[in-house]
């Protein structure tokens, strides 16, 4: 059955920030045509509705605000619990409680049961689509992927390669992580909208042997994403300095392993030199910012704006990085992207910012021509908004002119209250009754 849902609707068709205020796709009474496959069969103003749709059911959300659903590039599975969890530095809250919660994981049961909830909370957020660390134990990445499958949700996540520097309840061996990856990856690579990423925790929990394996996992299975993390704190940077004293620096250290590439996700990113924004560049590798967990680790200011200069631009997703995030929503994520971006002398305006949290994750993921667009033939994955959700956004709401005044309302004090509902494939799988 094809329904028509009409309210205002936004989507990008480039970042607006480099394109211009023409990839901004506004209408104040737009429509979006979802046919019985999940997809969207049009999308455009509601006065231009093609004449076979007339007769169709409506859905009308009035005046709240229809998006594609939100990326969120990079998040932790096994750390769903973990928001807040006190250490003064990345290193320290990694070895006081995220290894010790994530050990929980080997336990099939409690990995299945979590994964329900992971991603419940994630649509509960607007988010459609993850990139997410599974724990190193196959079975919880299995768990996983499964209940993506059951929620048709565009996934992308793989069991977490450490084979040093962690409890042994979390560690695995170079052969192991790489017989178990691969197990994987035939199961459920390319299975639905699954996609499998290899994911060495990073540096310092891997040997040279695991990152070497992990590179050639890599190049030999092409079409599948990898995702690590790259210097987010000046302590692990250190440490990764001493552990490969032979690389130039932390990018080199991945570079050399062959794990740079337009299909590697590098989760933070922030202390880096010219040479290795170079690298990343020229790789096309994605750095992936993450506002709250580096206000909340104290890791430090991501530069949005020198990782774009045209020169040699670096790719940008952002993400919430739960549980080192401290929050789940991409709205409230694209909010402190705002003010860190303030904070290092540039400017980010809400429409950027919308932009990184939809089309922009597609496109770091590699799903553009799937997600990330309120346009014919992609999925029917999308959010609907309610910029009053709550009083203070109300009376924010009537000071608003355009629709930049909006969103920045919605990024700066947004959250899930805002969320209405959230759409995957067409169907509704979040709803939340108006307070
Ligand atoms: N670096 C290595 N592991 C992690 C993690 O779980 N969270 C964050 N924020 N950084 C990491
Ligand atoms: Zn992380």
């Amino acid at each position: 059955m094809t329904d028509v849902h009409l309210a205002r609707t936004l989507t990008f068709d480039d970042d607006p920030t480099i394109a211009g205020p023409s990839a901004v796709r506004f209408h104040e009474r737009g429509a979006v045509v979802v046919d019985d496959a999940g997809r969207i069969a049009w999308a455009g103003p509601a006065d231009d509705l093609p004449r076979p749709f007339a007769n169709a059911p409506r859905i009308d959300h009035a005046d709240r605000l229809l998006t594609p659903g939100f990326v969120d590039a990079h998040a932790h599975f096994p750390q769903w619990r973990m928001l807040a969890a006190p250490g003064r530095d990345l290193l320290e809250w990694l070895e006081r409680f995220t290894f010790r919660e994530e050990a929980r994981y080997a336990d099939r049961m409690h990995a299945e049961a979590a994964a329900e909830t992971f991603l419940d909370r994630l649509l509960e957020n607007g988010t459609t689509c993850v990139a997410a660390y599974s724990s190193s134990h196959a079975t919880a990445c299995d768990a996983l992927f499964a209940a993506a499958e059951r929620r048709s949700m565009a996934i992308a996540t793989g069991k977490t390669l450490m084979d040093r520097a962690c409890p042994e309840s979390v560690r695995d061996d170079p052969e192991k992580g790489i017989e178990e990856s691969l197990d994987l990856i035939g199961r459920w690579h390319g299975k639905g909208r699954a996609t499998y990423a290899i994911t060495p925790r990073f540096a310092i929990t891997s040997t040279r042997t695991q990152l070497r394996l992990a590179g050639e996992l890599l190049r030999d299975h092409p079409t599948c994403l990898m995702q690590t993390h790259l210097s987010e704190s000046v302590r692990e940077i250190e440490t990764v300095r001493a552990l490969f004293p032979e690389a130039a620096s932390y990018v080199d250290v991945y570079d050399r392993f062959g794990l740079t590439g337009p299909r590697s996700l590098f989760g933070h990113a922030i202390h880096l030199d010219e040479a290795e924004l170079t690298r990343l560049s020229q790789t096309g590798s994605v750095a992936v910012h993450c506002p709250t967990s580096n206000l909340f680790l104290g890791s430090g200011l991501f530069d949005l704006a020198r990782l774009a200069n045209l020169d040699r631009p670096v790719r940008v997703a952002f993400a919430t990085d739960v549980g080192g995030g401290t929050s789940w929503s991409m709205l409230a994520t694209c909010g402190r992207a705002i003010e860190i971006a303030r904070l290092k002398g540039g400017d980010l305006d809400a429409a950027g910012a919308f932009f990184h949290a939809t089309l922009g994750g597609a496109r770091a993921l590699g799903l553009d021509r799937e997600i990330g667009r309120l346009a014919q033939g992609f999925w029917a994955d999308f959010v609907v908004l309610d910029p009053r959700a709550t009083d203070v956004l109300a009376v924010r709401d009537d000071l608003s002119e355009t629709l930049e005044d909006r969103l920045f309302a919605l990024a700066v004090l947004g959250d899930e209250r805002c969320v209405v509902e959230t759409r995957v494939a067409g169907r509704r799988l979040h709803s939340r009754s108006r307070t």
